[in-house]
Order: C-alpha cells, then sequence, then structure tokens
C-alpha cells in the first residue's frame, strides 16, 4: 500500500539536492510513501492507493529531540513558582524527583512516560531520545531505561545525574560505572553525565563515560549549563555524539567544538525556566560547529513538550535565524542522535513528518504559544 501527502504548499525536505537552500524547500509538492519510508519527492498530484489532502500546507520534517527526561513521577511545579518568585535553580533538586520515581510502579511510571511521549508526538516531535536518571540506584535506574526502552530505541543511561543524598560521590560513581552500569547498558544506546558544579566533576565524569564506552554504549554530556566548567571540552576530547546546555561557553570551548565531530545542543526552554541567560548560538554556529535545539523536557528545569516554543527562544532570544532554528530541531538533532533515517524527508528517510496548519514553517516562530501542528505521520502512519 503507497500513501500520497498531497498538495502540500511548503514542502520542508531538509535536503539540498532537493530543493531550495539547506532546508531542501520545494513548492507545490508530494511525499508518496511505501512501507513506512519516503518513497519519492514529486509534484503536487501525485498517484498512489491513499491520499492525504495538505490543503495547501506546509510540511516539515517530525522534530527530533534528542534530549528529555520523560521517565519521572511526581511534581515540582511549587519548586518553579519559588524561582519565579527569587530563588535560584540547583542541580539539587533532581534529588525531589528521585524519591518520587523510586515510589512509583513500573506501570506507573510507565503510564507517566506515554502520556509526555503522546503530548510530545501532538506537538510534532515525532523521534526522541528518552534518558533514566531519576532512579539513582540500581533497581530503579533498571526500571527507568526499561520503560523508556518501551517508547524508543535511543535510550540514554543517566544514572550519573546528581549524587543521592545518602552516598559519597566516590561511592556512587563505583556504584554507577559497576552494577548499575551492568544492569541499564543492555536496555542503553548511550550513557550520559551531568558534569556541573554540584553534580560531577571533570575526573568523575571521564570515569562514567569510559566506563560507558567500554560497555558499548554511545556518549553524551550535559555540561556548562549551570556555570562554565569542563563538560564540553571533555566530551569533544571523548568523542562523544552531544554536548547539551552550552550555556557557558569559552572561547576554548567553541574552539573545541568547532574542530570536532560533537553537536552543541541547545536547550533554551531551560534557560527560560530557570532565568539564566541564553547560550551564545550566533558565535557557535559563526564557528562552524554543529548545533541541535532540544526541549529537555524534564519536571525540574524545562518541563514543556513544545519544540516550537523552543524555536521561538531560539530566534528571538539566540538570534539564529527560523531556518537554522528549524534545521537545529530536525536534522541537527538527528545528527545528535548519530541517525541518518530520520530529520528529513529524502528518499529513503522515516516518513515522520508534521503538516502544519500554517503556509510556512515560518509561523512556528512568528505565532509564538500557538498550537500549529495539524497532524503527524511516524513511519508514515
Ligand atoms: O538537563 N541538568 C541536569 N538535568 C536536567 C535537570 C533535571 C532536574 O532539575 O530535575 C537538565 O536540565
Amino acid at each position: 500500500m503507497s500513501l500520497v501527502v498531497d498538495n502540500i504548499g511548503l514542502l520542508v525536505t531538509n535536503d539540498e539536492s532537493l530543493g531550495e537552500g539547506p532546508l531542501g524547500l520545494l513548492r507545490d509538492a508530494a511525499l508518496v510513501i511505501e512501507d513506512g519510508l519516503v518513497a519519492a519527492v514529486e509534484r503536487a498530484g501525485a498517484a498512489a492507493d491513499e491520499r492525504i489532502d495538505a490543503e495547501g500546507r506546509c510540511v516539515i520534517p517530525g522534530f527530533v529531540d534528542s534530549h528529555t527526561h520523560l521517565v519521572f513521577a511526581g511534581d515540582r511545579g511549587d519548586e518553579f513558582a519559588a524561582r519565579m518568585a527569587g530563588a535560584p535553580y540547583a542541580a539539587g533538586g533532581i534529588r525531589v524527583t528521585t524519591d518520587a520515581t523510586r515510589a512509583a510502579s513500573t506501570e506507573e511510571l510507565a503510564r507517566l512516560a506515554a502520556a509526555r511521549r503522546d503530548e510530545a508526538l501532538r506537538a510534532g516531535i515525532t523521534h526522541l531520545e528518552i534518558k533514566s536518571g531519576y532512579g539513582l540506584d540500581v533497581e530503579t535506574e533498571r526500571r527507568c531505561c526499561e520503560v523508556a526502552a518501551r517508547f524508543t530505541d535511543d535510550v540514554t543511561f543517566l544514572g550519573a545525574h546528581v549524587v543521592p543524598a545518602d552516598t559519597t560521590p566516590d561511592d556512587y560513581v563505583a556504584l554507577v560505572i559497576g552494577d548499575m552500569l551492568a544492569a541499564c547498558a543492555p536496555l542503553a544506546r548511550w550513557i550520559d553525565v551531568f558534569c556541573e558544579e554540584g553534580a560531577f566533576d571533570a575526573d568523575q565524569s571521564r570515569a562514567v563515560l569510559e566506563a560507558g564506552r567500554a560497555a558499548g554504549l554511545g556518549l553524551r554530556v550535559h555540561g556548562n549549563q549551570l556555570g562554565p566548567g569542563p563538560g564540553v571540552r571533555l566530551a569533544v576530547e571523548l568523542g562523544a555524539a552531544s554536548v547539551d546546555h552550552c550555556t557557558y561557553l569559552t572561547d576554548a570551548d567553541v574552539d573545541a567544538l568547532a574542530a570536532g565531530d560533537t553537536v552543541a545542543t541547545f536547550l533554551p526552554a531551560t534557560d527560560f525556566s530557570t532565568r539564566q541567560p541564553y547560550p551564545d548560538a550566533r558565535r557557535v554556529i559563526d564557528a562552524g560547529a554543529p548545533v541541535a535545539i532540544a526541549t529537555n523536557c524534564n519536571p525540574g528545569s524545562s518541563y514543556t513538550t513544545s519544540m516550537a516554543f523552543c524555536l521561538a527562544l531560539a530566534v528571538r532570544d539566540m538570534r539564529m535565524t527560523t531556518d537554522e532554528a528549524l534545521l537545529a530541531a530536525t536534522k541537527g538533532g538527528a545528527r545528535a542522535l548519530r541517525r541518518t533515517d530520520v530529520g528529513h524527508l529524502a528518499p529513503g528517510a522515516r516518513a515522520d513528518l508534521a503538516i502544519l496548519d500554517a503556509p510556512s514553517y515560518s509561523h512556528l516562530v512568528y505565532r509564538p504559544g500557538v498550537p500549529l501542528v495539524a497532524a503527524t505521520l511516524v513511519g508514515g502512519r
């Protein structure tokens, strides 16, 4: 059975060989889908067994959200309110969610994660990465990875999120790289560490990442979120796929990103929600480093599944162009996950797309706060 999404007013393919500019733009186009993949990009009016009429709307590749923490229980709305009243954001809030997550059953965690995943889908996110990191003991971290694996093949083991209150940093790192890694690695594709003052220092982060790599996992790093630090340079040195946050960058960090292959992933909804400065995206992009934008959906620092909101912040407050922001949230996210099957709509790609209730993707930024995703297809469904 073939399906055509026909009568597309403006199609973003993210493939320069198919259309205009880096977004590979085509007007009056049709996407033919077979077996869940893009089979052809044609002029409007293409034939297939089934037809969706886009009625002249804009179609974009589905957002690839390369940084989420969807598996958790509990609520931190009061912490957010206190922050808005002047309290600072601190990594220690993670422990509040940890208590609630440990107390929740696996099925309850799965129910909560499914609701957030569905919300993300309605917001146009067709592929996402999900981290553990609110268990911080062997069994709860394993349960969180198991739940995450029900929703994505990009599961990240983040046992090294913060040191639990009842242990020492050295003992906890030994647990993370020992029994916890052994329990979680079979369920995960990635390992991550929160390399930050108040979480894990450079040596501890290196130990976690090297152990993860030895267990066959790819590397990701939370770095330079709350202040300057070693996270970005460590990520580049170890060949991590992505270093996320990048809010406080020195010249040496930017040089390292430009010389390496690690994607700088910006999480602007976090800087919004923690009242931090925004990353200097222009400096990173102009230096030639690869970038992505992700939601960082989590209960503490960024409780949103709205990639469109992240794009609006990136354009208004980080001085990215709308085109750069859209690319960063689609193809950039795919690169941050080292995937070529998602984030674009060239023949052979997974048929993951969003039909916007708008004539152009620029409306995602131009009409902030308005839910513009009319429909999403994942694997052509
Ligand atoms: O990416 N930085 C570390 N982890 C999350 C925050 C988690 C929390 O506050 O619960 C983040 O922002």
